[in-house]
Order: structure tokens, then sequence, then C-alpha cells
């Protein structure tokens, strides 16, 4: 009890140091200062109480901001309360004060006690210090919960986001409005802003208005392009590994991934691709020239499904850049030929096999084949990363004899299935023979009891 009030003096002995600073100083400026003393003199007073306060824990710190708030009839005043009671932030230690300082102990509106640093709203700028305050402090955040880390500010610092918003532009993100202010929730709950199923929308915010980032020069294409792409709807079908906004940007560092992050980046979840293409003339070449591993050929936003990557076709990724190079539009051209190849074979098979089965023939060694020959191209589909011609082929060759089995699966399927048909005919044949003999015989047996009466 006694070394929480201990931490809760410090706590605002330091807050109101620095708020008063940042006031000195100019208006706007950020708490210069504020964070490191405030996280000094917390990790002083606060190392203590730590074991005892996790069994013990003292009643409810006072907070007359909450109890008051709750009950104000003015909408916008309670709300804030209600919110901040379901937020992860509603522990008792983790007071109104931590972001608008005053003094929380007082029952009435003097609580907004200016001389204690009171401030209606902490302005764009203040705010990475302000949560940053806690949140890089490992001593602190441990104490709720240990696996939460605590590299948000300083990578956020680092970002674009941060740098620009730093110099005063309120236009880019800070920490309140990726999170909220009041009702910051976990990640992992489904109605948190950050949420990985909510998260595009976060960012699509400004990144799909186009006026918004005119300023920037930046594109607002990439949520549109991502929806379309083989990751956006892999998401929207549910795969919990497709990547959305999030899974290629990291939110707090935000940059642009660079030339060596990318490669990483795709790396995460195509690690087969990745090793093959290391071995491919590109690897050296792209690194050198400062391309991303991945990119100049499966794009960013806009990766598709297999796409007829390879040719010289116009919109083929190799005539990008190999319109005029001798030896590569003709590996362009061969592992196009190689790749159609199998695919057509994949297709031709997988029509004759489901042709079969809607005659209702049963095919089991077919649907094998088929899956091993699928599996034959999958694997085609990542070696062709290497550019190796010959491996290219042997595996090629490899799947042709799969689409040969299954054919000719297929084919003897059909035929017993003829044969069957053929005795099926024959039997029809003799019955109707033996019942035309019946119907005949019983005809002339009545036409014979007729004459014969009298
Ligand atoms: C006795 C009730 C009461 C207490 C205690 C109280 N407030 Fe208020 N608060 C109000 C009322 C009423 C208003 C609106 C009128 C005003 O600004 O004085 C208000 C206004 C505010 C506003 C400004 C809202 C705006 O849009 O202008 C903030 C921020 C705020 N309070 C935060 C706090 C914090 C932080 C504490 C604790 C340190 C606190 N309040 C303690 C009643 C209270
Ligand atoms: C994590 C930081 C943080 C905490 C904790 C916090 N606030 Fe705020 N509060 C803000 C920020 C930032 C704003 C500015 C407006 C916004 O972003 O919503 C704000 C705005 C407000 C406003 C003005 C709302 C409006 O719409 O004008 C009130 C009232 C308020 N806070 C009261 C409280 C009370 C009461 C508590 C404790 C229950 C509290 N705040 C806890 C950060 C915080
Ligand atoms: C551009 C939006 C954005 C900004 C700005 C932002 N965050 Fe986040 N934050 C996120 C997203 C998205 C996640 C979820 C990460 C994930 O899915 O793993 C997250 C996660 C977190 C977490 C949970 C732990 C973790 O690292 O995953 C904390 C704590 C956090 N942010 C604090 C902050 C603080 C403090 C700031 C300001 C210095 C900040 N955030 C700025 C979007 C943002
Ligand atoms: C007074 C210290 C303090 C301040 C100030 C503070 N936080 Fe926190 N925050 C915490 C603690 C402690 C936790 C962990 C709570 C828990 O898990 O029970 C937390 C949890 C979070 C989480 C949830 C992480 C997760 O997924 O579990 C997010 C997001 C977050 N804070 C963002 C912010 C943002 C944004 C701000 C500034 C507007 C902020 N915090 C200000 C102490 C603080
Ligand atoms: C409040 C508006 C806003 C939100 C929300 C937002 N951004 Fe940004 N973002 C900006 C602005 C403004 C820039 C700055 C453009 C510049 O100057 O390069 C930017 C820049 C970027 C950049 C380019 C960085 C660079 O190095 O050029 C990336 C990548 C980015 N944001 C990703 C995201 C992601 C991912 C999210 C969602 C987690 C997100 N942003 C949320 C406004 C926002
Ligand atoms: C599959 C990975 C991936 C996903 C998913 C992804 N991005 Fe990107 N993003 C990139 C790469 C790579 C770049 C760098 C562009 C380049 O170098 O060609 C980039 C660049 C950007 C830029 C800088 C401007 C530009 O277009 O070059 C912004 C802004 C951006 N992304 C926002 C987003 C948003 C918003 C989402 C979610 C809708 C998102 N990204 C999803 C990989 C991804
Ligand atoms: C977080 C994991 C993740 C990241 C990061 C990621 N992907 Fe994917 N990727 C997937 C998933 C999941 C699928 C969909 C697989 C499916 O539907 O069968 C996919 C599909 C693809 C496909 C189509 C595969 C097919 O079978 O048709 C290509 C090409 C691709 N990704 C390239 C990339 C590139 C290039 C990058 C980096 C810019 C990247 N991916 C980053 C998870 C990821
Ligand atoms: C030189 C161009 C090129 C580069 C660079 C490249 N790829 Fe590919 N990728 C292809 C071609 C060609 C295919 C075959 C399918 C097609 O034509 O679309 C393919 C297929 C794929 C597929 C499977 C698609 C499917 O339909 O099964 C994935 C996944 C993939 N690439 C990921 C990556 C990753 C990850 C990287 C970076 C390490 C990368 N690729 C680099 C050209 C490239
Ligand atoms: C972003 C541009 C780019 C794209 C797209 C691209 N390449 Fe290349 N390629 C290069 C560069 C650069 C080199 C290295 C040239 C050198 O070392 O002189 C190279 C080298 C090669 C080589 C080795 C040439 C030699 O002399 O040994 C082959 C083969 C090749 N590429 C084939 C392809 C094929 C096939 C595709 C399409 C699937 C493709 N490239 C797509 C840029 C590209």
């Amino acid at each position: 009890m006694q070394s929480f009030e201990k931490l809760r003096a410090a706590l605002l002995c330091a807050s109101l140091a620095a708020f008063t600073a940042g006031a000195a100083a100019a208006p706007g400026d950020p708490p210069a200062g504020a964070p490191a003393a405030q996280k000094k003199e917390e990790a002083d007073a606060g190392a203590a109480p730590d074991e005892s306060g996790k069994k013990k824990r003292p009643e409810r710190d006072a907070n007359t901001c909450l109890t008051c708030h709750r009950t104000l009839t003015d909408k916008k005043l309670r709300v804030v309360a209600e919110e901040y009671e379901h937020s992860v932030h509603r522990d008792e230690r983790i007071g109104c004060v931590a972001c608008h300082k005053g003094n929380p102990v007082d029952p009435t509106v003097q609580a907004h006690d200016k001389t204690a640093g009171f401030v209606v709203r902490p302005t764009h700028q203040q705010i990475s210090a302000i949560c940053g305050g806690c949140h890089e402090d490992p001593t602190f955040v441990r104490r709720f919960n240990a696996r939460l880390a605590v590299d948000q500010r300083k990578l956020y610092d680092l970002s674009r986001h941060g740098k620009i918003a730093g110099a005063g532009d309120e236009n880019s993100p800070t920490c309140t409005n990726c999170h909220g202010s009041h009702a910051i929730l976990p990640v992992d709950s489904p109605n948190a802003l950050v949420n990985r199923r909510q998260v595009k929308d976060l960012c699509a915010k400004c990144h799909a208005d186009k006026e918004y980032m005119k300023p920037y020069g930046l594109p607002s294409t990439q949520t549109e392009k991502w929806d379309k792409s083989v990751h956006g709807k892999a998401f929207a079908d549910g795969h919990d590994k497709a990547p959305t906004c999030t899974g290629c940007h990291s939110p707090h560092a935000g940059t642009l991934p660079g030339t060596a992050t990318v490669a990483a980046l795709c790396d995460r979840c195509h690690q087969d691709e990745r090793d093959l293409f290391l071995k491919s003339p590109h690897s050296r070449a792209f690194r050198r020239l400062g391309l991303a591993d991945c990119v100049p050929c499966h794009g960013d936003h806009d990766v598709a499904r297999s796409s007829w990557l390879a040719g010289m076709t116009p919109d083929s990724a190799c005539s990008k850049c190999h319109s005029k190079d001798e030896k590569p539009r003709k590996v362009a051209e061969e592992v196009a030929t190689i790749l159609r190849g199998v695919e057509a074979e994949e297709n031709s098979v997988s029509i004759d096999v489901a042709e079969a089965r809607k005659a209702g023939l049963l095919v089991p060694d077919a649907s094998y084949a088929l899956d091993r020959l699928r599996t034959a191209r999958v694997r085609l589909f990542a070696t062709v990363h290497t550019l190796d011609v010959r491996q290219l082929t042997e595996d090629a060759n490899q799947a042709k004899s799969v689409a040969a089995e299954a054919r000719e699966v297929l084919t003897r399927a059909r035929r017993d299935r003829q044969l069957e048909r053929r005795g099926y005919f024959a039997a029809i044949g003799v019955a109707s023979l033996l019942f035309l003999l019946l119907v005949l015989k019983s005809v002339q047996l009545a036409r014979r009891r007729r004459r014969s009466e009298p």
C-alpha cells in the first residue's frame, strides 16, 4: 500500500515537472525529457511493489477522474470513461492522469488542476512520448504482460510515419490514430482497430484516399490492388497465413520494405521459391542493381496467381528486361514452353477425370495420378526460379509420365466399361428373345384352346 502511494507520488512529481517544463518551453512542444524522467522515477519506485503488489493488490487507486466522469450527463464526457473501463488500460495502476495529468485524488472539478499539468488534449506531437513513456519501459510493462514487446515507440520514431508526425504533420498517424485513445483494446481482440481482420480498413482510411495522399506523391491504389491479388483473395477466404497490410509492412516500422527486407518478407511464407531463386543468375544481378528479389517479376500489392510470367509475350515478366538479350530470350521461351506444356497436361487430365466421374466410372487410380500431377506442377513452378532449363525439362518429363499413367488408367476403365456394356446388351438381347418366344408360345396355346372349344 505504502509503496504504491510512493509510486504514484513519484509519477505525479515527474509528470508535473515534465509538463510544467513543456509548458514553459513553448505551447505545443513535446514534453522534452518527460518520458525519460518519468521512466527513471517509475523504475526506481516501481521495483519494490512488484512482488507484494501481485498478491495483495491495493484497493483501486483513487481515480476521481473516472468516478466523476462516469456519472456525467454530457455524453461526450461520459463515453470516454465508459470506453476506458473496457479498454486494456482499465487497470487501476494506469490512470487518466497518465495522459491528461491533473489531480486524481480531488473529487471536484478542481481535479483539472493546471498546476499539476492538466491538459485537455495532448497534442499530436506529444502522444508518442506519452504512450512511449510506459511502453518503452520493460520493468513497468512486464508487470502486466510479460510478453508485450517494448519497441513500438523506437520503431515508430524511425519510421516515415513517425518522422513526419514528429516534425508536426498531423496527417501522419501517431499512436492514437491507429489504436484510439480511450477504447484501446488488445491486438487480438476482434474489435481492435489494429486486429488482423480490421487493419486493412485502418490503413485504407488514409492510403486509399487520393486527395489525402496527393501532397505526398504516393499512389492510393494499394488496397484496391491487394483486394484483387492472390493474397487478398486468400485472406477473404479466411486463409490465416495470407498477408494483409501488416503481413508485409511492420506497423511501427511503417517504412517501405527496402531491397533487402522485401526478400526476407516474402521468404517468411515462400521459403522454397526463395531458396531456389538464390541459385539463379538473377540473385546476384538483382542485388547489384538494387532490385528487390521477388517484386520485379511478381509485383507488390498485385501479386497474382500463376500468370504467364515466363516467356516473351508483351506482358510477361521476362520481356520487361530482356527484349533484346539473346540468351535470356531463348531461356524465357524454353521455360514458357515447358511450363505451359505441363499446365496443359494437367488441365486435360483433370477434364478427362471429371468426365469419367460424371459418366459414373470409378477411377480412384486416375484421381490419385491427377493429385501427383498437381504436385509435380507445383514443384515445377518452384523450380522455375532457378532458370535451370535442364532441371526443368527433367521435372516436366516426370510430370508428363504421371499424366500418361493417368490417361492409361482412364483408357483401361473406359474399355472395361465398354466390355461390360457389350455383355449387358447381349444379356438383354437374349432375355428379350426368350420373352418374345414366350409370348408367341402363349398366343399359340390360346389359339389352340379357342379352336378346340366347341
Ligand atoms: C467532479 C467531477 C469531475 C472530476 C473529478 C474530473 N472531471 Fe473532468 N470534467 C468534468 C466536467 C463537468 C467537465 C466539463 C466542464 C469543464 O470542462 O469543466 C470536465 C471536462 C474534462 C475534460 C475536457 C473535455 C473537453 O472537451 O473540454 C477533460 C480532458 C477531463 N475533464 C479530464 C479529467 C481528468 C483527467 C480528471 C482527473 C484528473 C478529471 N477530468 C476529473 C468533471 C470532472
Ligand atoms: C492513453 C492516453 C489517455 C488516457 C489514459 C485517457 N485519455 Fe482522455 N484523451 C486522450 C487523448 C489523446 C484525447 C484527445 C482526443 C482523442 O484523441 O480522442 C483525449 C480526450 C479526452 C476528453 C475529451 C473528449 C472529447 O471528445 O472532447 C475527455 C473528456 C477525456 N479525454 C477524459 C478522460 C478520462 C476521464 C480518462 C480516464 C478515464 C482519460 N481521458 C484517459 C488520451 C487519453
Ligand atoms: C500506422 C498505425 C500504427 C501506429 C502509428 C502505431 N501502431 Fe501500434 N500497432 C499497430 C498495429 C497494426 C498493431 C498490431 C501488430 C500485429 O498485428 O502484430 C500494433 C500493435 C501495438 C502493440 C501491441 C504489441 C506489438 O508490438 O504488437 C502496442 C503495445 C502498440 N502497438 C503500441 C503503439 C504505440 C505506443 C505507438 C506510438 C509510439 C503505436 N503503437 C503506433 C498499428 C499502429
Ligand atoms: C501508464 C502507462 C501506459 C500508458 C501511458 C499507455 N499504456 Fe498502453 N498499456 C500499458 C500496459 C501496462 C499495458 C498492458 C496491459 C495488460 O496487458 O493488462 C498496455 C497495453 C496496451 C495495448 C495492448 C497490447 C496487447 O495487444 O496486449 C496497446 C495497443 C496499447 N497499450 C497502446 C497504447 C497507446 C496507443 C498509448 C498512448 C495513447 C498507451 N498505450 C499508453 C501501459 C500504458
Ligand atoms: C492517419 C493516416 C494514415 C494511416 C492510418 C496510415 N498511414 Fe501510412 N502514411 C501516411 C502518410 C501521411 C504517409 C507519408 C507519406 C510520405 O511522406 O512518404 C504514409 C506513409 C506510409 C508508407 C510509405 C513509407 C515510405 O517510406 O515512403 C507506408 C509503407 C505506409 N504508410 C504504410 C501504412 C500501413 C501499413 C498502415 C496501416 C497499418 C498505414 N500506413 C496507416 C498516412 C497514414
Ligand atoms: C505482399 C506484401 C505486401 C502487402 C500485403 C502490402 N504491401 Fe505495401 N508494399 C509492398 C512492397 C514490396 C512495397 C515497396 C514497393 C516497391 O518497392 O515496389 C510496398 C509499398 C507500399 C507503399 C508505398 C507506396 C507504393 O505504393 O509504393 C504503401 C503506402 C503501401 N505499400 C501500403 C500498403 C497497404 C495500405 C497495404 C494493405 C492494403 C499493403 N501495402 C500491403 C509489399 C506489400
Ligand atoms: C504472411 C505470409 C505471406 C507473405 C509475407 C507473402 N505471401 Fe505470397 N502467399 C501467401 C498465401 C497464404 C498465398 C495463397 C496460397 C493459396 O491460396 O494456395 C500466397 C500466394 C502467393 C502466390 C501465388 C501462388 C499460387 O499458388 O498461385 C505468389 C506468386 C506469391 N504469393 C508471391 C509472394 C510475394 C512475391 C511476396 C512478397 C512480396 C509474398 N508472396 C508474401 C502468403 C504470403
Ligand atoms: C525472374 C522472374 C521471377 C522472380 C524474380 C521470382 N519469380 Fe516467382 N515465379 C516466376 C515464374 C515465371 C513463375 C511460374 C508461374 C507463372 O508463370 O506465373 C513463378 C511462380 C511463383 C510461385 C508459384 C505460383 C504458382 O502458381 O504456383 C510463387 C509462390 C513464387 N513464384 C514466389 C516467388 C518469390 C517468393 C520470389 C522471390 C524470392 C519470386 N517468386 C521471384 C518468376 C519469378
Ligand atoms: C528486372 C529485370 C529482369 C527481369 C524481369 C528478368 N531478368 Fe533475367 N536478368 C536480368 C539481369 C540484370 C541479368 C544479369 C545480366 C548480366 O549479368 O549481364 C539477367 C540474367 C538472366 C539470365 C542469364 C543470362 C546469362 O548470360 O547467363 C537468364 C537466362 C535470364 N536472365 C532469364 C530471364 C527470364 C527467363 C526471365 C523471366 C522469367 C527474366 N530473366 C526476367 C534482369 C531481369
